[in-house]
C-alpha cells in the first residue's frame, strides 16, 4: 500500500474528479488533498460543498497550462503524489476547438510532469503520478473485440488524439526519466454531477423539460457505461496498490447502444414524472451524425481484476435509476449549470446544426 503526505489532484471539481477527491479526503484524513482546477465551464464547486471544510483539504484555482504556476504550486505544497483528471473532455467541443484541447490535454499534462521532475529528482521511488485517461485513445471497434492494454492507439477525433498525445508523454517520462508513473484508460462513466453536454445527463435535463432529445445519426453507436464511482474506486486502488510503469483498462462490461439507452431511460423518466408509459420516448429526435462518430468501444478490464481485486458495484439499470433521482432531487444544481453560457453552447450544437 502506497503511503503519501500530499496529493495534488487536478480538474477535482469537474465531473468524475469531484468524486475522486470525495474518495481521497474521505479515506486518507492523514494524507492532505490539494485540489487544482481552473474552473471552465465544467468545473464546479457546488460538486464539493460536504467536504470542503475537511481539514485535509485545499481548492486553488489555475490552470495548468501556465507552468510557471505550476512550478510554484510543487514549491509551495511539495506534493509526493499527482492524480491528474484536469481536462477538456466533451469530443463535440474538440471538433470546433481543437487548438484549446491540445493546449490543456498535452502542454497542461507536460507541464504537470515537468514540475514532478524538477521538484522530485532523485527521489522517485516514494512518489507518483497517476494519469487519468479513457478509452477513446484505442480508437473505434467493429462488432466484435474488446480494448486491452496491448491495443495499438488508433485516436480518431481531435479530444482523443490529445488523450493519446498526453499518456505517450507519461510513459515518456517513465522511460527516459524513471519517474513513477501509471495510467487507467476508462470506458464512458455516468452517474451524479455530470455536466449536461453528454448523452446521458443531456437526455435527463431535455426528458426533465419536455424537450426534443437529440440522438446522432441512427443511435446505433455502442459505449461501455461504468457508474462514476466505480471508476474513483478503480482509480483509489490503482493509485495505492497498482504496479508503476503499468497501464490498467477500467470498464463496465455494459455495452449498450445509444438508442436502446435512451429508450431505456425515457422508460425511468416516465416512472419517475408519473408520466405514461412511452411520453418521453416521443421525444426522442434523430439528428446530423458527429463528424468522424467512433461506432463502438468496450473494455476488456481483466487486467485491474485480476491484479487489484476490482470490480464494478453497480448494475446499469440500478446506476441509471440513481443517477435520474440525482438530477431530479438536485434541481438547483441543473438550473444553474444549464442557464447562461450553455444556452449558447446548445444552440449552436443542436439548433443551428
Ligand atoms: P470534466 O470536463 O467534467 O472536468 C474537467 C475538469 O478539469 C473541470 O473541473 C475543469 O474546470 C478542469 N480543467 C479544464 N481545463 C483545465 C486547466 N487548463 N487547468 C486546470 N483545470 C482544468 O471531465 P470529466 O468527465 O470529469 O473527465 C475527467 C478526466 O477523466 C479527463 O481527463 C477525461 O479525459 C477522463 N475520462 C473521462 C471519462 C468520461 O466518461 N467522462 C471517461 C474516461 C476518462
Ligand atoms: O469513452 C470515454 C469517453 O466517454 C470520455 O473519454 C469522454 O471524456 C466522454 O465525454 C465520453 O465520450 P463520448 O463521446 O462517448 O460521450 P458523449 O456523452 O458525448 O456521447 C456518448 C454517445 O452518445 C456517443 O456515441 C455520441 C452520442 N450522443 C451524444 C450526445 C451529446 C448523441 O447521440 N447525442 C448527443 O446529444
Amino acid at each position: 500500500m502506497r503511503n503519501l503526505k500530499t496529493i495534488l489532484i487536478t480538474g477535482g471539481a469537474g465531473f468524475i474528479g469531484s468524486h475522486v477527491v470525495r474518495r481521497f479526503v474521505n479515506n486518507y484524513p492523514n494524507c492532505k488533498m490539494v485540489n487544482l482546477d481552473k474552473l471552465t465551464y465544467a468545473g464546479n464547486l457546488e460538486n464539493l460543498t460536504d467536504i470542503e471544510k475537511k481539514p485535509n483539504y485545499t481548492f486553488v484555482k489555475g490552470d495548468i497550462v501556465d507552468g510557471a504556476f505550476i512550478d510554484e504550486l510543487f514549491k509551495k505544497y511539495s506534493f509526493d503524489g499527482v492524480v491528474h483528471l484536469a481536462a477538456e473532455s466533451h469530443v463535440d467541443r474538440s471538433i470546433t476547438h481543437p487548438t484549446e484541447f491540445a493546449m490543456t490535454n498535452v502542454i497542461g499534462t507536460i507541464n504537470l510532469l515537468n514540475a514532478a521532475k524538477k521538484h522530485w529528482a532523485g527521489n522517485y521511488d516514494n512518489c507518483l503520478f497517476y494519469h487519468v485517461s479513457t478509452d477513446e485513445v484505442y480508437g473505434s471497434l467493429g462488432a466484435d473485440g474488446l480494448f486491452t492494454e496491448e491495443t495499438s492507439y488508433d485516436p480518431r477525433s481531435p479530444y482523443s488524439a490529445s488523450k493519446a498525445s498526453s499518456d505517450h508523454f507519461v510513459m515518456a517520462y517513465y522511460h527516459t526519466y524513471h519517474m513513477q508513473v501509471m495510467i487507467s484508460n476508462c470506458s464512458n462513466n455516468y452517474g451524479p454531477n455530470h455536466f449536461p453536454e453528454k448523452l446521458i445527463p443531456l437526455a435527463i435535463h431535455n426528458i426533465k423539460e419536455s424537450k426534443p432529445v437529440p440522438v446522432y445519426g441512427k443511435g446505433e453507436n455502442v459505449r461501455d457505461w461504468l457508474y462514476v464511482e466505480d471508476h474513483a474506486a478503480a482509480i483509489d486502488l490503482a493509485f495505492h496498490k497498482g504496479r508503476v510503469g503499468e497501464t490498467y483498462n477500467i470498464g463496465g462490461h455494459n455495452e449498450w447502444k445509444n438508442i436502446d439507452l435512451i429508450y431505456l431511460l425515457c422508460e425511468i423518466m416516465d416512472k419517475k414524472l408519473n408520466r405514461a408509459t412511452g411520453t418521453s420516448a416521443k421525444l426522442i429526435t434523430f439528428v446530423k451524425d458527429r463528424a468522424g462518430h467512433d461506432l463502438r468501444y468496450a473494455i476488456d478490464s481483466s487486467k485491474i481484476q485480476r491484479e487489484l481485486g476490482w470490480t464494478p458495484s453497480l448494475v446499469f439499470e440500478q446506476g441509471l435509476e440513481k443517477t435520474v433521482d440525482w438530477y431530479l432531487a438536485n434541481d438547483k444544481w441543473l438550473n444553474d449549470v444549464t442557464s447562461g453560457e450553455y444556452q449558447k453552447y446548445y444552440k449552436g450544437q443542436y439548433e443551428e446544426r
